[in-house]
């Protein structure tokens, strides 16, 4: 099929599917994972627009694009040495632990950047490839910060936007970056910057105005021809993503999904309690924190299994970058450490599930859920936070969120927790637990309001509206 011109054109590192290649040859395509996917999923059917990303698999040709729900898929390649340098290395080893706080130290390697200048032009060329004449073109994340200047240069005609679904850091730890300057320089090629909190957006005017020397005011920052003219104005803003509210909320009231949730309470030998954790296996998740405190909780006897129990499902992730690789081993650690104490026969305290789900298994487990245990030490928004309240259409269940999430800024009425302090995060699980089934439905009732009401299809819309200039 050969590329056609569209008049939307979405860049993102991943297509919303991934390629798996079986042993006898054939090829099956899964969704995605990630709260990127989750999101632009269910913005982009119906839209006519072309979506450029990886298959997920290293290869030295690109596959040949082809339609997924409505959708023209244009696969990029990454090489082996691409997959270790520009996504393994600078995309997941440099910016994704200085984006989030350095939870574990980053590592600078130049010929990682020079990979990810590479891949980011390749992008930017099939984007170029497929943007009618005028197109919007939205670039997502992290992995491609260079790509809005690299369309610019090629393709002034278009209107570009970028949006940040991580946290963009303060200037003093943005700051360590070697490659700092060329990639504010990458950004500013875009008309329209979004970010997940306000304070995302004046980190990132802030860095613009401290380490490159632009000019700024209040949200904008102006940018200067090759003449040193000033001529374009680059607006930064926060539009805060969502998920499909109405979609989850329909799903989740479906008679399946609802035999479904009592199935799996049954099957756990129906706990007056179940906690639930949901994550990628990625550090800045607080997993290791979760456990802590629930290993506490058991220790000083405040919870017992069967009464009491926790499934923690954890999708494995990026599982090549040695701090994955060094969490998973001590994640795995530590449950079985509190199993061998804390399980009776039949009952284990801690249910851990290294796996990916259908979107009916994971509404499912929300509705059994008695208390959701969303507790990063530092995430751009945090989807499952929103996914849990919109399916508790009940109105049941109790959501412990971390405020270092960016969903902590829209739902503050949940039980709120700094994951750092073990001490408070134990209250705040057992605060969930114990508070009276009326005041938890009233708290339930307000969270559900706000993400009802702010879901991804206006996110989608506010985010276009910005872009275009109507907002
Ligand atoms: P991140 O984007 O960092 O992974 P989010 O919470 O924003 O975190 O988004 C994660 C998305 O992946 C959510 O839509 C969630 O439902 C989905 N997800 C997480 N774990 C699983 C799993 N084991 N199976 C299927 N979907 C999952
Ligand atoms: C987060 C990032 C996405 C990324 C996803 C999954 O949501 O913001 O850009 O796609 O995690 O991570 P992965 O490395 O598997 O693509």
């Amino acid at each position: 099929m050969p590329d056609t011109a569209f008049d939307l054109v979405i860049a993102a590192n991943r297509l919303p599917v991934d390629r798996v290649s079986h042993p006898d040859g054939s090829v099956e395509w899964r969704r995605s994972p990630g709260g990127l996917v989750t999101a632009m999923e269910s913005v982009m059917p119906g839209r006519e627009g072309a979506w450029v990303g990886w298959t997920g698999q290293p290869g030295d040709s690109a596959d040949a694009p082809f339609e997924h729900d409505g959708v023209y898929l244009r696969p990029v390649h990454l090489t082996d040495e691409e997959v270790s340098e520009y996504y393994e290395g600078f995309s997941n080893d440099t910016l994704w632990p200085i984006y989030h706080d350095v939870i574990v130290p980053a590592t600078f390697h130049r010929t990682w950047w020079t990979a990810y200048e590479t891949v980011n032009r390749r992008f930017a060329d099939a984007v170029c490839g497929v943007a009618a004449p005028g197109a919007l073109v939205w670039v997502h994340d992290y992995q491609l910060q260079l790509v809005p200047a690299m369309v610019r240069e090629r393709r002034p005609d278009v209107r570009i936007g970028w949006f940040d679904h991580i946290p963009f850091p303060p200037v003093e730890l943005f700051a360590q970056l070697p490659w700092r300057k060329r990639i504010i320089e990458g950004l500013l090629g875009a008309d329209f910057l979004g970010f997940q909190r306000v304070a995302d957006a004046r980190n990132f005017v802030r860095a613009a105005r401290q380490l490159g020397g632009w000019t700024t005011r209040g949200d904008t920052v102006t940018v200067a021809d090759a003449e040193g003219v000033e001529h374009r104005t680059v607006r930064a803003a926060a539009v805060p993503i969502s998920v499909d509210a109405r979609g989850l909320a329909e799903l989740a009231e479906t008679p399946e999904v609802k035999a479904r949730a009592a199935e799996i309470r049954e099957s756990l030998g129906n706990p007056t309690t179940l906690l639930l954790g949901v994550d990628r296996l990625d550090y800045t998740k607080g997993i290791r924190h979760r456990l802590k405190a629930y290993e506490e909780l058991l220790v000083e006897g405040r919870v017992k299994p069967p009464e009491v129990t926790f499934v923690q499902v954890a999708t494995p992730s990026r599982e090549r970058v040695n701090a994955y690789a060094q969490l998973r081993s001590e994640v795995e650690g530590t449950v079985g450490r509190i199993n061998g104490e804390y399980s009776v026969l039949g009952a284990p305290a801690v249910h851990y599930l290294h796996h990916s789900y259908p979107r009916e298994e994971m509404a499912a487990l929300f509705l059994a859920a008695d208390v959701m245990l969303v507790t990063p030490l530092r995430d751009g928004m945090n989807l499952v936070a929103k996914e849990y309240v919109v399916c508790r259409t009940d109105l049941g269940g109790a959501l412990v969120l971390s405020e270092f999430t960016g969903a902590y800024h829209e739902l503050h009425q949940a039980f709120v927790c700094n994951p750092h302090d073990i001490e408070g995060l134990k209250q705040a699980i057992m605060h969930a637990i114990e508070m009276p089934e009326a005041q938890k439905r009233r708290v339930m009732r307000s969270l559900r309001r706000r993400v009802m009401e702010h879901d991804v299809q206006r996110w989608a819309a506010r985010f276009l509206a910005n872009l275009t200039g109507e907002l």
